[in-house]
């Protein structure tokens, strides 16, 4: 029998850098729940993100119901199969990147799986000025998704459910003034953590004013 999960020490020990360092995007998740208890945990962690003025607009909404998992990844699918239309057509060239093609192939596993992923945790926003205010919530959604990595759930960042956003806003209850602008599903992975491929930085750092370079490479 597996261990009872210790909900306050899990992932307290990961080291911040190597946390932020192996934060990959984990779109293959098992069904099995996750403790309400570890999303409370990871949503608390996107809650000590920076915002304007402290304003802290965020508003999280965890989905784990079957049917309404279901009605979420029906609509997903439909969004995203159109996105990726134009780049799967793209991607047909054999000089097209590999790193490419497997981020889309991920991206595509994930759209045919939504429905699986045992938490579709939304992250909204209170608007301000009639304004939604997504610059406020992206540090905070980045804080949700390193709170995963430290405590072993799997996650990844989708916006395309704006693609119905009204209509699913409105499914969910939310008033008109507190728009979703991100979906995260998650759960425990079925691959590992590890390092996502990115460029050296040393391709994108400049020191005091921009110095031209060659183009970087896409893969
Ligand atoms: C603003 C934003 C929107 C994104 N929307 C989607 C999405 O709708 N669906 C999806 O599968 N991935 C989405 N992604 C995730 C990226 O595709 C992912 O970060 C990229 O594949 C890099 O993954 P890696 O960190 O594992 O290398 C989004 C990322 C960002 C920053």
């Amino acid at each position: 029998m597996s261990e009872p999960i210790d909900v306050a020490r899990i992932g307290e020990d990961v080291p911040l850098l190597e946390g932020i360092r192996t934060a990959r995007a984990i779109r293959r998740l098992r069904p099995d729940p996750v403790p309400r208890e570890l999303i409370r945990k990871v949503c608390e962690a996107g809650t000590f993100a920076p915002s304007g003025g402290n304003r802290q607009p965020w508003l999280f909404l965890a989905v784990t119901e079957p049917e309404r998992r279901a009605w979420i990844a029906e609509r997903y699918r439909t969004a995203f199969r159109a996105y990726i239309a134009p780049a799967l057509e793209a991607a047909k060239a054999p000089d097209f990147p590999e790193a490419g093609r497997r981020n889309m192939r991920a991206a595509l596993w994930l759209a045919d799986h939504l429905h699986e992923a045992p938490v579709h945790l939304f992250v909204a926003g209170w608007k301000r000025r009639g304004e939604a205010q997504g610059q406020a919530l992206f540090p905070c959604i980045q804080n949700v998704l390193l709170a995963c990595r430290a405590v072993g759930l799997g996650a990844s960042l989708t916006t395309l459910h704006r693609g119905f956003g009204e209509e699913c806003d409105r499914w969910l209850g939310l008033p008109e003034e507190c728009p979703t602008i991100a979906l995260l599903p998650i759960g425990w992975p079925v691959g590992k953590h590890g390092r996502p491929p990115r460029r050296p930085v040393d391709e994108s750092l400049h020191w005091e004013r921009f110095a031209a370079r060659p183009p970087a490479a896409t893969d």
